[in-house]
């Protein structure tokens, strides 16, 4: 039986091509269960899994929580809002007491990049990163994969543009790593102002043109402008952004072949994505969240029952 080589799923830099594709590989398994009357397997019975959610979410909160339940491990919720985290307590401490009641999996969506990297370090359950910061989000990475496989067969070879705030995605850190270890040709496209420093030493190329970056693509990813992460700043209006790089029906028209469209969520309508692409024939948007579940079933199963 195949076992991933990681023992925390923290990001997907340095994480083997056999790993991803190991995970890649045993999603098909659990797609196949979530289209069953009854979505439940008795993988993860008599398993602890804590949801730690330190930042807002929707998709990945509950996505991760209905993969365990179908798994049938034992979830408990934590909201840091009503927590004692309010009362000042440490992020080492609040983790070291939830463990202490006997968890086996820690999923942790936090503000600040490197969390979970830390607390794996000085705990001894297994991590899995839901987002950290503007860092990694490892399982959004790999329900894109997922996606693009489904449509594309291979992620081989395959080009794909992630466009809009390359620098506050932890979304786009993630899919870089991925797609690169996968043998996928990989862009970006954004404003100056929202790309990282020394993006081309990972071996992208990077597109300021959005119609030249559609040329480029076999599929595009396109990112929320993240205004509560200050990204407004980083261009005049909103209206401008979406004139200058807004993926829109016309320009997708004018590009006369099919491209696919992924978005990550939560969308901005009108903004990076217009809803006539949003909601069309290209967008594969709904059935990354659907893949989302069993991606997340699967790295569940994976790190949850890999030997110590
Ligand atoms: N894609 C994503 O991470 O969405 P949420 O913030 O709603 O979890």
């Amino acid at each position: 039986m195949a076992s991933l080589h990681i023992d925390h799923l923290l990001g997907l830099q340095n994480v083997p091509k056999e790993d991803i594709t190991l995970i890649l590989d045993s999603t098909d398994t659990f797609l196949e269960i979530l289209d069953r009357p009854i979505k439940k397997v008795p993988t993860l019975q008599g398993k602890t899994v804590v949801n730690l959610f330190f930042e807002n979410s929707t998709r990945t909160r509950i996505s991760f929580e209905l993969a365990e339940r179908r798994l049938s491990a034992d979830v408990v919720n934590f909201a840091a809002g009503s927590s004692s985290v309010k009362k000042g307590e440490t992020l080492l401490d609040t983790a070291r007491n939830i463990e202490a009641m006997k968890v086996d999996i820690v999923v942790m969506r936090h503000s600040a990049a490197g969390a979970g990297h830390f607390l794996s370090k000085r705990c001894t359950s297994r991590f899995i990163n839901a987002g950290d910061g503007a860092h990694e989000h490892p399982t959004q990475a790999l329900l894109d994969m997922c996606t693009l496989r489904q449509k594309h067969g291979s992620l081989d070879g395959l080009n794909v543009c992630i466009i809009g705030d390359i620098a506050h995605s932890r979304v786009a850190r993630s899919n870089i790593y991925g797609l690169l270890t996968m043998g996928a040709d990989v862009a970006v496209c954004g404003p100056p102002s929202m790309m990282p420093y020394d993006l081309e030493k990972l071996g992208v190329r990077i597109f300021h043109d959005v119609d030249e970056a559609l040329q480029f693509s076999d599929a595009v990813n396109v990112l929320r402008i993240q205004l509560e992460r200050d990204a407004g700043a980083d261009f005049p209006t909103l209206r401008e952004y979406n004139q200058t790089f807004g993926i829109t029906r016309d320009r997708l028209d004018r590009l006369g072949r099919e491209v696919t469209v992924l978005h990550p969520g939560p969308i901005n309508r009108g903004v990076e994505i217009e809803s006539e692409v949003a909601d069309g024939p290209y967008s594969v948007i709904l059935p990354q969240v659907t893949n989302g579940v069993a991606i997340r079933m699967a790295v569940l199963y994976l790190i949850g029952t890999k030997a110590e």
